[in-house]
């Protein structure tokens, strides 16, 4: 059985007694350093809870700014559900989210043994977190939609024959299907090259080039009522590390209406991220993260608060829609900050 070793930052936290029935308390699994979205919940939460975070590391800035963490083994671990478990009851949680990707599926998977500790799984299913994590298998369900998006291969043969034919042509992009951070990704112009990317392993996929505007959109799907009520969107300036580094925040009513009808189709809850390309006028669906986006503090600083959101829907409380309900024009710039602490 894994032990619990709990750390209390601030001394904020409730005494011992009952389950206040406004009590809203949030556990942020993974939180690495997403210190941002941590402050955020804290700030939503004041008077109403606090906030939990987990890590496997001690190095990891953002468990210093909840309220209480904890350090857990790697998510694989057989001892670490268990152990998130027992976080749970002994804080009183009663919305769990994680900011990772492979620990999505985990969290929706075990959705029913949340729900009989109390605790709300903010998400999406297990069936459509293990999607998103697959490009290759996200490539095919767009397809079947007739989505607009990027024509991709797993075969290098396919896409040489493709390319005879005339239906795509060089520069094509290289990624790997279950890749994230923008790791392994790289362009090719001949076939030379595409051989030696592709030989890299076997999930390496072709892609078209998009050449085009690059956008990222912020949703948040009511977890009660199933409607999408927030969107934010902004064009992407410049990326820096698989993430937006610049970026300026716009509307546009044909954008909303096919982020729309992608999600609802799909059937998303809570929060998701999803990277968008314009090409010559047409909006294509890039990739979808169904969790807090590293660009999410860029909504959330526009005043596009998802946290609020969260806490009505943990109270019980259904949102009404506020599609769009942001400034346009606003310039977003990241930068980074240092937290120093005794080891
Ligand atoms: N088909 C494409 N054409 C042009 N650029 C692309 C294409 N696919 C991905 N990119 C660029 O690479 C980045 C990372 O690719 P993405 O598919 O989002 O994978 P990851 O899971 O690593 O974020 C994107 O944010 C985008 O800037
Ligand atoms: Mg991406």
């Amino acid at each position: 059985m894994a032990r619990l070793n709990k750390e209390d930052n601030q001394g904020d936290s409730p005494k011992t007694g009952e389950k206040k029935m406004s009590e809203i308390n949030i556990l942020v699994a993974s939180s690495g350093t997403r210190n941002k979205i941590i402050r955020y919940f804290k700030e939503n939460l004041k008077g109403k809870g606090r906030v939990i975070a987990t890590d496997m590391s001690a190095n990891a800035p953002s468990i210093y700014e909840a309220d209480a963490f904890y350090l857990v083994p790697r998510i694989t671990d057989p001892g670490y559900l268990p152990l998130i478990f027992d976080i749970c009851k002994k804080e009183r949680i009663t919305g769990i989210l994680s900011l990772i990707d492979p620990e999505l599926s985990l969290l929706a998977k075990h959705k029913a043994e949340f729900e009989a500790l109390g605790v709300t799984v903010i998400g999406s299913s297990e069936e459509l977190c293990d999607l998103t994590l697959d490009k290759w298998a996200m490539y095919n369900y767009l397809m079947d939609r007739d989505i607009p998006c990027a024509r991709s291969y797993m075969k290098i043969d396919d896409f040489l024959q493709d390319l005879r034919k005339g239906a795509i042509s060089y520069p094509v992009f290289v990624k790997p299907a279950h890749g994230s951070a923008s790791l392994s990704i790289a362009v090719a112009n001949d076939e030379e090259t595409l051989r030696v990317l592709m030989k890299q392993n076997s999930d390496m996929m072709i892609q078209e080039f998009l050449h085009g505007k690059e956008i990222g959109a912020d949703v948040y799907i009511d977890m009660l009522s199933g409607q999408i009520v927030s969107i934010f969107t902004k064009e992407k300036l410049l990326m820096r590390a698989g993430e937006t580094d610049k970026g300026r925040s716009f509307k546009d009513e044909k954008l909303f209406a096919f982020i729309q009808d992608f999600v609802n189709g799909a059937g998303f809850r809570g929060q998701i991220d999803i990277d968008i390309f314009e090409v010559d006028g047409q909006y294509m669906i890039s990739e979808v993260n169904p969790r807090f986006g590293g660009g999410y503090p860029h909504a959330y600083e526009c005043g596009v608060n998802h946290m609020a959101l969260i806490v009505n829907n943990l109270e019980g409380t259904v949102n009404q829609p506020v599609i769009g309900n942001y400034e346009e024009g606003m310039i977003m710039m990241k930068y980074v900050e240092v937290m120093v602490r005794h080891e």
